[in-house]
């Protein structure tokens, strides 16, 4: 192979493996045991020559990293994961390295995790089964692990893009919630998502997708509702993230994070919540103050969380491991297989479109798989 390409950890699936070494590339994927890698151990993978790696989103790929691959004569770097709060974007474009994500391939797997967890903390799975498991149950009684209808409550949607969107989508279409959200921007893709469930040829039958259309298809959507004796699914775009706060029953987290989202649920958010409402992340940790969570969980038996990721992670603040109303998994949401094989194919392409000269439109959803730069292929 012509180019020097690291995958800083073994990744699913032999598809990413074989495109790389069909296309010129020597491939070397890092299999040292420790978790998490160094800044200073990157760097020595990295070496004199290295043309491009695909690297992970427990490793902080900032300044000192991008000088290196640069020097190292490297031209692309791929984070695979599509969140890319750790990767200073600046910094790779002053040493002209591009940088792409895994975008699009996550998004169903994502949402079904953050819709798993909504399920699990409402009707209490996880304490019910450590009840199970403990030996404790001795016969059915009215009150064991009641939990919460999802039918007819409100879901709560913070951060409307594909993975916020297609959470929204599924809360809706599979347990007929209400919705409301709230988004910097208006979402086309959430409001499609959540009015496309009826009369797709209306969208067929026009070439742009605009505001009336979508307003017809509610109306059209309630109509069949009515018409099949359910109650009409609700939904709004909110004024404000506290709107939706004080309003919603269920309420999912999917913001990227940056310093305008750090700390986005703090405790005065907390505290507009609802006494019982259910909050799930599956974004990332800094976005909830996790001290003040712990607090508020305390302080609120009948509140619960689901977490796929946490602040200070692989660790938990304080207490949190303790409590009983809150669900804790290690931040797997991406993780189906399908989906895996996909990031890792994408991250591949990614890297290997940048070397080999043309970069490649990889991503099946439209998505740009290259951050700072365009990836669309010369004409
Ligand atoms: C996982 O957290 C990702 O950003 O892909
Ligand atoms: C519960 O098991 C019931 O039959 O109501």
């Amino acid at each position: 192979g012509k180019y020097r390409v690291i995958s800083t950890k073994p990744m699913p699936g032999t598809r990413w493996i074989n495109l790389l070494i069909e296309q010129d590339c020597r491939l070397e994927i890092c299999t040292q045991k420790k978790t998490i890698l160094s800044v200073e151990d990157i760097i020595s993978l990295i070496g004199d020559k290295c043309d491009g790696v695909i690297g992970q989103l427990t490793e902080d790929w900032g300044e000192t990293l991008f000088s290196a691959l640069s020097r190292a004569g490297g031209k692309a770097f791929s984070n695979m994961a599509v969140g890319y709060n750790n990767v200073d974007v600046n910094a790779a474009n002053k040493y002209g390295v591009a940088v792409g994500n895994t975008p699009g391939v996550l998004t169903e797997t994502t949402a079904e995790l953050a819709a798993s967890l909504s399920l699990a903390a409402a009707r209490r799975i996880v304490e019910a089964d450590e009840f199970m498991r403990a030996g404790l149950y001795d016969g059915w009684l009215p009150h064991l692990f009641v939990g919460n209808l999802l039918k007819g409550q409100t879901v709560g949607v913070i951060g409307a893009g594909r993975i916020g969107s297609a959470y929204a989508r599924m809360m809706v279409e599979g347990f007929k919630m209400n919705l409301i959200y709230y988004d910097l921007y208006q979402s086309t893709r959430l409001e499609k998502f959540v009015t496309g469930m009826y009369q797709d040829l209306l969208v067929k039958s026009f070439p742009n997708f605009n505001q009336i259309l979508i307003y017809y298809k509610i109306a059209a959507y309630g109509q069949f509702l009515k018409a099949n004796g359910e109650q009409p699914v609700t939904w709004k775009r909110a004024s404000s993230m506290d709107e939706v706060l004080r309003e919603a029953d269920v309420i999912s987290l999917h913001p990227v994070l940056d310093k305008t989202t750090y700390h986005l649920v703090n405790k005065e958010r907390l505290a507009m919540m609802k006494k019982e409402a259910i909050l799930v992340n599956c974004s990332r940790g800094p976005v909830v103050d996790e001290v003040a969570l712990v607090e508020h969980l305390k302080a609120n038996p009948m509140f619960r969380v689901g977490l796929d990721v946490f602040e200070d992670e692989p660790y938990m603040k304080p207490g949190l491991g303790e409590m009983k109303n809150a669900i804790v998994v290690p931040h797997i949401a991406s993780a189906s297989k399908w989906t895996r094989e996909g990031m890792a194919t994408l991250a591949a392409l990614n890297v290997l479109g940048k070397i080999k000269g043309y970069p490649v439109w990889a991503d099946p959803n439209n998505v740009e798989p290259f951050l700072n730069e365009s990836s669309r292929p010369p004409a």
